[in-house]
């Protein structure tokens, strides 16, 4: 987590750091600090957000054509202003900012302690500030050589840039396990942990592999080189993001323009990919391990958080369509039980953001056991799409709202695209049922857009519950991994608490917690478990829960039943994930905004875990 930023050219570094830095808040926002090169190292730190940032340097002379600057996510000491990022080292000659954990960082300030070294705060990046600090003093070497020397000591994760009071025309910049992209403009260069702080600047960017240290001075091309000193060719490539794509445009929130923006995002999920003429499915990017994922006798998906439910959607996929045994692990279990695994699995890794640190262990462990490994991510380019064997993009464009919506529509597109395609292949589908199934999908995108009809009356309902101190969420089938979908959203940013269950195990606990104080929301479309859902319904009813029931359109039982009914249109069972997740996303934004929380921010969160 964290966000870095950084520029060195000849145009004001602290107007573009701060913007940039504000496009990654949501990576972290505990703190945020700059440090420009001017004279000295000046810096400007606080605890809070950028606009704390912002004011907190207010009046100060902030000039200066190269600096960093870190939005932070703590994970060594409180956030405060002094553990806010950039960190000098002893001499002040120095500064460095850092995303990511260094593990022995307690035996390499215990030696620096013995040589002298003073510290502020309790910081790991303060600790390597002053690791590169020492090893420059003493072995007389240059700084990128010295950085190589101290990243090779360390151990953990890391993306880090550096910069020299005594060498204004410099920044070093390393990453490992941390995500750090270079753009490259004419004679200048920006670095951020993802591109949206550079797209509008330059489209040439170069995506730092592990280990790689990146010398970048003014006007002249990129020095590139690994831990091991090996020279490496820098591959700078075209990014087609467009800057629209990473502001509000129009919206008060991220969140919401982001659940708004489903149809598009769904549509673009699957372009190219659903060949309704000829009646297939065409993923390329699993192309060459096609075979394996037809012949494999079990899939596993690892993944955290939202895309651990779209894992789950995907479970029922599978079996259902491909008629596979299907195993969805949280990635941060898996990577540490020491799971059985063979040859022949295909392991599926989901993630948004393409960056999460247990998600990407669980990778290497499934690499390492010989296993094939399919990438569903949505971030070009990132550490778990180069990671993986092969893939498909989910194509939703960037998600900035810490809650993911559209990412976790896309996700399931892509998964239903790759479950239906196995399913024909193996021959385990009826070809009618393919196609008509084929059709459906192509249809969602219309679908979602009519569930949008809903949000005045999902603003009524949010109205009456805001204050709700906890909230059931039920869904059976494929409804139920919607369930914990709908309740992760509520928790995450309006701090409810919630629960999401499946409908019919409810009798076995959550059923005590019912009084006539709780909201239940409950999946209860059309299809082959309503009638068990109805029953369902009529045990909170009996316990004078309350129901907001998400039904679909013309439906009669249920509306006699429940307090509160939201409709959504008919479709088939496989895809009502689709649909169902649709107002659970606008109640929690709304319950969110109507508590004055923080939406696109919410408290403790990031979006992208790059800690264990
Ligand atoms: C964080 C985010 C969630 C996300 C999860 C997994 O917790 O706040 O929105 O679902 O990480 O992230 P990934 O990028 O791997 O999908």
């Amino acid at each position: 987590m964290c966000g870095i930023v950084g520029y060195l050219g000849e145009k004001d570094a602290y107007q573009i750091i701060v913007k940039g830095l504000q496009r990654l808040e949501y990576r972290g926002y505990d703190s945020a600090g700059v440090a420009l090169i001017n004279g000295g190292v000046n810096l400007y730190k606080c605890k809070g957000k950028v606009s704390d940032l912002i004011e907190h340097a207010s009046g100060k002379d902030k000039s200066g054509t190269a600096g960093i600057g870190h939005t932070r996510w703590a994970t060594h000491g409180e956030p405060n202003d002094v553990n806010a990022h950039p960190h000098k080292s002893m001499s002040g000659n120095l500064a460095l900012i850092h995303n990511g954990i260094i593990e022995n960082y307690a035996s390499v300030k215990a030696s620096l302690v013995e040589k002298g070294f003073k510290f502020q705060s309790e910081t790991d990046t303060e600790v390597l500030v002053n690791f590169i600090e020492s090893i420059y003093i003493e072995e007389s070497v240059d700084l990128p050589e010295a950085v190589r020397k101290a990243l090779n000591h360390v151990v953990g994760a890391y993306a880090i840039a550096l910069i020299d009071k005594n060498n204004p025309n410099q920044l070093i910049v390393a990453k490992k396990s941390s995500p750090l992209v270079v753009g490259v403009g004419e004679g200048e260069f920006y670095l951020a942990s993802d591109a949206t702080p550079i797209i509008e600047y330059t489209k040439n960017v170069l995506y730092l592999e592990d280990e790689e240290i990146a010398v970048l001075t003014k006007g002249e091309e990129m020095r590139l080189f690994n831990i091991k000193k090996e020279n490496k060719t820098p591959y700078i490539q075209e990014l087609e993001m467009q800057l629209e794509a990473i502001e509000k445009g129009g919206y008060d929130h991220f969140m919401l323009k982001e659940i708004y923006e489903q149809p598009r995002s769904i549509e673009d999920s699957m372009r190219g990919r659903i060949l309704l003429k000829k009646g297939i499915v065409n993923l390329g990017g699993i192309a060459d391990y096609e075979q394996k994922l037809i012949n494999a006798k079990r899939i596993i998906i690892v993944a955290c958080g939202t895309s651990w439910h779209a894992g789950l959607v995907a479970e029922y996929l599978f079996e259902d369509y491909a008629r596979v045994p299907v195993e969805v692990e949280y990635a941060s279990e898996f990577r540490y039980r020491n799971p059985v695994l063979y040859e022949n699995d295909i392991v599926i890794a989901i993630s948004q953001s393409g960056e999460t640190a247990d998600t990407l262990a669980a990778i290497d462990l499934a690499k390492s056991k010989g296993a094939t490994v399919l990438g569903v991510c949505n971030v070009v380019g990132s550490s778990i799409s180069r990671a993986t064997h092969g893939g498909s993009y989910t194509h939703a464009g960037p998600e900035i709202g810490v809650a993911s919506t559209k990412a976790f529509t896309a996700q399931i597109t892509v998964l239903t695209l790759m479950a239906l395609h196995v399913a024909q292949k193996k021959g385990t589908m009826p070809a009618s049922r393919f196609r008509a199934l084929l059709h459906e999908l192509a249809g969602v995108p219309k679908l979602v857009e009519k569930c949008f009809e809903e949000d005045e009356k999902i603003q009524t309902i949010s109205a009456r519950f805001k204050d709700a101190k906890n909230f059931l969420y039920l869904g059976r089938g494929y409804s139920f991994p919607v369930a914990l979908e709908g309740a992760l959203k509520l928790k995450e940013i309006s701090y409810i608490h919630a629960e999401g269950y499946p409908a019919a195990e409810m009798k076995h606990g959550p059923i005590a917690l019912i009084d006539e104080e709780m909201p239940v929301v409950v999946v209860a479309n059309q299809g082959p478990s309503y009638e068990k859902v109805v029953s369902n319904i009529q045990e909170v009813k009996a316990r004078k829960g309350i129901v907001i029931a998400i039904v679909t359109e013309g439906d009669v039982d249920v509306k006699a039943m429940a307090d509160y009914t939201i409709e959504i249109p008919k479709i088939d069972e496989s895809l009502i994930p689709f649909l169902s997740v649709i107002p659970q996303q606008l109640l929690s934004y709304h319950i969110a905004v109507m508590r004055e929380c923080n939406v696109d921010q919410p408290r403790n969160l990031a979006k992208s875990v790059t800690v264990e």
